[in-house]
């Protein structure tokens, strides 16, 4: 079940100045982000697809305040997110929200031992309870042994890494996790379990999911709602298997032209 709406982006717009290529260039703007609304309901699984430089890795940086817009507003239920603010008065926000990226060596401490990588955000964000329990049990959430909190990321490969980012993610419980191409870097059969993690987090916590990735077979296991990107717009938004069987913009049709999407209701004969 799905509710209200969570996250709320208006008129969302993010310019970088950049240096023009040759000696003596002038500096220019890109736009990255292109005057964007969207609606993420609670309880939802939001899927963003789009070409490499669409702007997807902007909006979500945008929604969890990591970055500031040139434009517009982003409320999470229906409070402001400031990028500005103190990190202190973003502890709500921080509280909420979880993040995990692409590459799971790069968001984790080689010096750290993994209990000590998952309990951080517990004490960063002043969550109450017993944390070493909480660790332990996260750790088991996302399919990891109870002993690899005394361990380190080296020790680990890459999918088991992943798991490690995803459950210092979700230690806090937030009520909105982030996947930036979360799944991207691992082996199918690696991404298949996290996946199947994803969607546990999803029914048994409830947990609002927002998903940038390029692979279509993801998005359309996990999620309900698909925007797609392209130049930093949003150019088709809607139910996942309406989007991904009857793409209406020109650009969708073509970005799925190059993938299979296999239609879960009709037989192959
Ligand atoms: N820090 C930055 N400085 C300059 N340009 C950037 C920066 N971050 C992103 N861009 C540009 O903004 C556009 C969108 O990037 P991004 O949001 O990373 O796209 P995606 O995640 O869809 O690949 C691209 O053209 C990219 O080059
Ligand atoms: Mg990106």
């Amino acid at each position: 079940m799905t509710g209200e709406t969570l996250i709320s982006a208006r008129g969302l717009s993010r310019r970088y100045r950049v240096r023009g290529t040759g000696p003596g260039a002038p500096r220019r703007e890109t736009i990255a982000l292109d005057d964007v609304d969207l609606d993420v309901r609670a309880g939802s699984a939001l899927g963003i697809i789009g070409e490499s430089g669409s702007g997807k890795s902007t909006l979500v940086r945008l929604l969890l305040g990591l970055d500031t817009p040139s434009a517009g507003t982003v409320t999470i239920d229906g409070r402001p997110v400031d990028a500005r603010a103190s990190a202190r008065s973003l502890h709500w926000l921080r509280r909420r929200t979880g993040i995990v990226f692409q590459d799971p060596y790069a968001s984790l401490d080689p010096r750290m031992s993994v209990g000590r990588i998952v309990a951080e955000p517990l004490w960063a964000l002043d969550v109450p309870g017993d944390r070493r329990a909480r660790v332990r049990e996260v750790l088991s959430d996302v399919g990891l042994e109870a002993d690899a909190a005394e361990r380190y990321p080296h020790e680990f490969s890459g999918g088991q890494r992943q798991r490690i980012a995803l459950a210092r993610a979700i230690a806090h419980r937030p009520q909105i996790l982030v996947g930036d191409e979360p799944l991207s870097a691992l082996d199918v059969t690696v991404r298949a379990q996290i996946l199947a993690v994803l969607r546990r987090l999803r029914t048994e916590q409830g947990m609002t999911l927002v998903l940038v990735s390029h692979d279509i077979g993801v998005v359309q296991n996990l999620c309900d709602e698909v925007v797609v990107m392209t130049g930093g717009r949003v150019v088709e938004e809607g139910p996942t298997e309406k989007v991904l069987l009857e793409p209406q913009a020109a650009y969708t049709r073509r970005l799925l032209a190059s993938v299979p999407v296999i239609d879960p209701h009709r037989s192959r004969d």
